[in-house]
């Protein structure tokens, strides 16, 4: 393989900053015409990733969101993949696309057992449930890790379910579905299966490039974000290698995408969390129900604290910025500066992760967007908040999205 140094890799991975649904299949949708393909490299069908083209709106769950741009799509080593999702997903698709698509044999498999594994769980946690999506992705990672669980490339060659089956039992989880689910994921998976690292770098080798699709969001990060109430994968930039298994000169920079508001679905700390009236707004006009269960998402502000602490996790220099249509229609809009913890104020997420549930938003409002119109270029309400966001946080504003539809995106 010809040798490329760190920098000069074309590849590009975009990441959520926020709490998950921070807009990054437009985002992704929008940057794949510039690549040869687009690779899912961690999370399951808990991912809910949107495209709005025209009228018709996509939601992929597992199929990389460069399904609708003519791409290749990779789905990595560090993905769980449900195979049932993902023949419900290429089923919407046209029959080409499923040409298109490469799972990598070392995929963790979700099987239907693994969704009832998730339920239960929920349910033995009571009220500290953690609001999981119930797709049965920390079942399945969790099984992985206990060396339990098929992966893509196991089904051709026989796996053998009994350990797998005793499990569930002890668990008293019904495997007896398990047989059936092995033959039908099978007769899928076994046409689509292959080595997606060495496709990435066949990619790299021919001079071409790939964009890395992640899924969640930073702060649910399995070893950095608000533990216990967190997705079970990691949802960094550093991850991208490990979980694709390519060398890491081959992960290439990190877009990171946020939302100029936040969100949150599921329980745990939110310390720029609102309610009331401004929240019923901001969820109405942001249209913030869950792209995968539809529950209502929980809704806050721009959170300054968490996000200087996520871009710099991921080493990110420039970020997409989405949802400035829904903050334009706001009366006031305010901004998390600092928390109010043990009767002081800090800045430092890290300091604070401890007791973020206890954390008080420090709110101020530096920028109002109220009318701002985005049709026909950055207006100057959209300049300031440029101009602020790069100031504060200290990395260049690369794109503005201004509306759910692939074209209503502004490129800086
Ligand atoms: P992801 O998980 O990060 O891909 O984000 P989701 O697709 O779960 O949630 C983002 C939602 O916001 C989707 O409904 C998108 O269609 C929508 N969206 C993305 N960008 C914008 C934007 O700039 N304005 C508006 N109004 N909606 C947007
Ligand atoms: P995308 O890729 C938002 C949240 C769940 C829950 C926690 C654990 O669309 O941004 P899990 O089912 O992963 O065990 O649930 O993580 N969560 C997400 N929240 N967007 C997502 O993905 C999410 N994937 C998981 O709501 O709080
Ligand atoms: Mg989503």
């Amino acid at each position: 393989m010809t040798y490329r140094g760190w920098s000069d890799t074309a590849n590009l991975s975009v990441v959520g900053l926020q709490w998950g649904d921070e807009g990054k299949g437009k985002i992704v949708d929008y940057l794949a015409s510039g690549y040869d393909a687009v690779a899912r490299f961690n999370g399951g069908s808990n991912a809910g990733h949107t495209v709005v083209i025209g009228t018709k709106k996509y939601t992929f769950h597992l199929v990389p969101s460069g399904a609708l741009k003519g791409k290749q799509l990779l789905i990595g080593a560090g993905v769980a993949a449900d195979p049932e999702v993902l023949a419900e997903e290429l089923a919407l698709l046209p029959e080409e696309a499923r040409s298109r698509l490469l799972v990598d044999s070392r995929c963790t498999l979700v099987t239907p057992v693994d969704k009832d594994f998730d339920a239960m769980l929920e349910g033995a946690r009571g009220t500290a449930a953690l609001g999981t999506t119930k797709r049965g992705i920390g079942p399945s990672y969790a099984l992985r890790a206990l060396r339990l669980s098929p992966r893509a490339g196991d089904l051709a060659a026989g796996f053998d379910f009994a350990p797998l089956a005793s499990f569930y039992k002890a668990l008293s989880l019904d495997p007896a579905r398990l047989a059936a689910w092995a033959a039908s994921s099978h007769e899928l998976l076994g046409r689509l299966t292959g080595d997606v690292a060495g496709r990435i770098e066949s990619i790299a080798d021919a001079g071409g490039s790939v964009l890395y699709e992640g899924s969640q969001g930073t702060l649910l990060d399995l070893l950095h974000g608000s533990y216990p109430y967190v997705t079970s994968t990691h949802t960094t930039a550093s991850y991208i290698p490990a979980a694709l298994g390519i060398p890491p000169k081959l992960a290439g920079k990190a877009l990171g995408v946020m939302k100029c508001y936040a969100t949150r679905v599921g329980s745990g700390p939110f310390p720029s969390e609102i309610a009331g009236e401004s929240a019923e707004r901001l969820r109405t006009l942001g249209n913030e129900y869950g792209a995968t269960t539809g529950r209502p998402r929980r809704v806050g502000w721009l959170d300054l604290v968490s996000l200087k602490y996520t871009i710099r996790l991921n080493g990110v220099e420039e970020v997409a910025v989405t949802k400035l249509d829904v903050l334009s229609r706001m009366d006031d809009v305010k901004v998390c500066v600092a928390y109010k913890l043990n009767g002081s104020e800090t800045t430092d997420f890290q300091s604070a992760m401890g007791a973020l549930d206890q954390a008080q938003p420090v709110l101020d409002t530096p920028l109002s967007l109220r009318g701002a119109d985005f049709e026909h270029g950055l207006p100057a309400e959209g300049k300031r908040l440029v101009s602020y966001i790069e100031d504060q946080l200290g990395v260049r504003v690369r794109f503005m999205s201004h509306g759910e539809e692939r074209s209503k995106t502004i490129e800086l």
